[in-house]
């Protein structure tokens, strides 16, 4: 037994050495190493071993178990990496690699999210509504006759149906107050169309947010205040606002929000950005109608509401000149937002 094990490792150490791809070398593995494998099976014979031997032939048996399996393991190494050179063979690797864009938010997305951040900060909770309106929560609970322009086939998008594309986001006003108690402090993020003729600051499909908040003593400097509030946040304090008189049949007093755009290399203009006022009590008037509580009673309740185009609003931001940019998709123009 002794001299079986030298020649066993003389012999798996030649084949070893020779093996020329990794499953020859397996196969001299299982040879020698597996469970009926040469030095596994003189291993097993260690027991007829007379027992003043036993030691020396273990050493011997360890050695050489060490020695082979090193000899294995180095030859798997070397012929690894002839596989990967095999496979590598014709790849510059040195070329840079390519370069993944990871892709970013749109815009609009970015500033109606800022603008909810903001208004959630001052307890505006988010409410929602369909964007395929009937015509009671879009003009008449809204205080708007039939007669009124915005009523009118020409600048309203109808469905055969009756129902329309909402025109404005203050329906969710509406949806709000026949089911909510005061106070209500809601904001309502969502498209709104019209059949505007489409240039640089008009598209017939385009962004609002609205705002309302009802309580007992809503006033027009807390309309003002949050307001401002709000755009300072969003453009920083030093922008400049304006408060321009204006009508809108469901709020009295109303407004429109002007925010003067500075673009690089263009003269400073008022963009406006907002209708707001507060709500009439006509509006209240109809909801209280067809309520069975007194939650909105014109007597008793006041508040302000706000429409704000969020499209505008990122066009102030970054100062793009062209509202169609926002539509387009385009990636030369998305990618600077990054
Ligand atoms: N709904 C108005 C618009 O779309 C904006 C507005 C909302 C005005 C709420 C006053 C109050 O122009």
């Amino acid at each position: 037994m002794k001299e079986q094990i030298p020649a066993i490792q003389t012999e798996a150490l030649a084949r070893i050495a020779t093996a020329a791809d990794e499953r020859s070398l397996d196969d001299v593995r299982v040879a020698v190493l597996g469970k009926k494998g040469t030095l596994t099976l003189v291993a097993a014979g260690m027991k007829d071993v007379p027992k003043e031997d036993k030691a020396e032939v273990g050493q011997l048996l360890n050695a050489a178990r060490t020695t082979i399996t090193a000899a294995f393991e180095e030859k798997l190494r070397a012929l690894q990496e002839l596989t990967d050179r095999a496979a590598l063979a014709g790849i510059d690797v040195t070329l840079p690699a390519r370069i993944v864009s990871a892709g970013v938010l749109h815009p609009l997305t970015q500033i109606r999210d800022e603008a909810i951040g903001i208004l959630r900060r001052m307890g505006f909770a988010l409410a929602d509504g369909p964007e395929i309106e009937d015509e009671f929560h879009c003009f008449d609970a809204l205080n708007t006759p039939a007669d009124h322009p915005a009523r009118n086939e020409k600048d309203t998008f109808y469905f055969d149906s009756g129902k329309l594309l909402r025109t404005h986001t203050s329906s969710v006003q509406i949806r709000t107050m026949e089911t909510a108690t005061p106070p209500v402090r809601i904001i309502a993020p969502g498209s709104a169309y019209r059949r505007d003729e489409i240039d640089a600051t008009h598209l017939s499909v385009f962004n609002q947010l609205e705002g309302l908040y009802v309580a007992g003593d809503v006033s027009l400097p807390d309309l003002k205040g949050t307001l401002e509030y709000f755009l300072h946040e969003l453009f920083g304090p030093q922008t400049e606002v304006r408060f321009r008189p204006h009508f809108f049949p469901f709020t009295e007093p109303s407004f429109e929000i002007d925010v003067k755009l500075t673009v690089k290399g263009q003269a400073p203009r008022w963009i406006e950005v907002a209708g707001c006022g507060m709500v009439d009590p006509a509006v209240f008037e109809s909801i209280h109608n067809n309520r069975k509580d007194n939650a909105f009673n014109p007597e008793q309740v006041t508040g302000f509401a706000f429409g704000m185009g969020l499209d505008r609003l990122a066009m102030i931001r970054w100062g793009i000149k062209d509202i169609r940019l926002l539509i387009e998709n385009d990636v030369r123009f998305l990618k600077q937002f990054a």
